[in-house]
């Protein structure tokens, strides 16, 4: 734990400068719009990071990045899991990849067999595709929006095996369920894979942005799961460096390895020097800005709770445990689209419901890592336009 005296604070973006700095999020929305949709933060990158950037630009740091193991992200990452979860990670683990979503699709091709790809659903709207795009069919254990706790269906998921199904994509802490499962949870999970002889791709992307209350643990921490798991990490959700692309392939299986690394360079060459420079500053030195970000989720997540109680009564929300995109059950107000009347009446920009599940109607996404004073205008306009 990094005590607070030895924090760097996190700093706030102002509208202009967030307009210049996320291109995406900010950038492709009126300006009257607040963006509050997709995953990124309007906060300023962590001073360390931006220096072991400007430092990497400046030395010219632009050519191609070390194709392969790369022994200082290894190390990297298998000291941040070890320090932030207690996790044994062996750096030559560490594979780069240019994103998790990316990763996903590698693990898929390279490891899994050809049958279908378990999702949980609600899910992260772009790996709904990701099955398909591997030639594989997706099949889904969804969490209804009645459900007391998002939770996994086991007898869903051993349905799913029993029917056929090969592969896992586990994601976990969930977006955009807010959930951290518990190492009880895995371990059903696992229980059942391994009955079935199946495979689990874990993505891991939100672990650094568990919130008190909770703790990650890493899939491949549960016994019996290197054999036939892979996991996907990033800095880039807790550091906002999704645009540096690099993210983490986590192999723990020699065979599984060497298959990996006796694969044509075409079919996973594409990360940047820059991500492997932000990742291990990030990882290596991150720890005093990420603890300020974490408490300033936390905070958060606390204000989302009371401006929902004083002005949106009616809307449930799932309880954050981990990341800063909150859930939001706004059926009540009989909008099949709430995040189109968001838009249009109350100029925000939120993640529509069935772009995670699709069909569903009512739900939004509801992403809060900004101001505290952006956080509260958001509500103060969606109560008005949800009316
Ligand atoms: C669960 C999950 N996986 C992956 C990603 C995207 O990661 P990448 O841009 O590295 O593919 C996100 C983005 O929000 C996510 O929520």
């Amino acid at each position: 734990m990094t005590p607070p005296s030895t924090r760097r604070p996190v700093v706030d973006l102002t509208d202009e400068e967030a307009r210049r700095a996320l291109l995406l999020k900010w950038g492709t929305v009126p300006g009257d719009v607040i963006p509050a949709w997709v995953a990124e933060m309007d906060y300023a990158l962590d001073p360390v990071v931006h220096e072991a950037l400007r430092r990497a630009v400046g030395d010219g740091v632009t050519g191609y990045p070390v194709f392969g193991y790369t022994a200082e992200l290894g190390e990297a990452y298998a000291g941040f899991a070890r320090r932030h979860y207690g996790s044994r990670v062996e750096p030559e683990w560490v594979h780069p990849v240019v994103d998790v979503t990316a990763g996903v699709r590698v693990a898929l091709d390279v490891l899994s067999d050809d049958g279908p790809v378990v999702f949980l659903v609600p899910g992260y709207s772009p790996q709904l595709d990701v099955a398909e795009l591997t030639g594989r069919k997706r099949v889904d254990v969804v969490v209804h929006p009645d459900a007391a706790r998002a939770e996994v269906d086991l007898d869903q998921l051993e349905s799913l095996f029993a029917n056929g199904a090969r592969t896992l994509l586990l994601t976990q802490p969930h977006n955009p369920w807010g959930r951290v499962f518990s190492r009880d949870e895995l371990a059903g999970i696992r229980d059942v894979v391994v009955r079935y002889g199946a495979r689990v791709v874990s993505d891991e992307i939100h672990a650094p942005l568990v919130l008190p209350g909770a703790a990650h643990t890493s899939y491949l921490d549960l016994e019996g799961t290197h054999d036939h798991a892979v996991a996907l990490v990033a800095a880039s959700k807790a550091f906002n460096t999704a645009g540096l692309r690099c993210a983490q392939l986590l192999v723990p299986d020699p065979e599984a390895r060497r298959l990996l690394e006796g694969q044509p360079m075409a079919r996973n060459d594409s990360w940047s020097p820059l991500g492997v420079v932000a990742a291990v500053a990030a990882f290596s030195d991150g720890d005093p800005w990420l603890a300020s970000l974490v408490e300033r989720l936390d905070q958060l997540r606390t204000l989302l709770g009371e401006l929902l109680s004083e002005h949106l009564p009616a809307v449930r929300m799932r309880p954050l445990e981990a990341t800063y995109l909150a859930w939001l059950d706004a059926r009540a107000h009989g909008h099949d689209d709430p995040a189109a009347v968001a838009l249009e009446r109350g100029r925000v920009k939120l993640g529509p419901g069935h772009d995670y599940a699709p069909g569903l109607t009512g739900h939004v996404r509801l992403n809060i890592a900004t101001s505290p004073e952006r956080l509260t205008e958001i509500v103060r306009r969606l109560a008005t336009a949800w009316g």
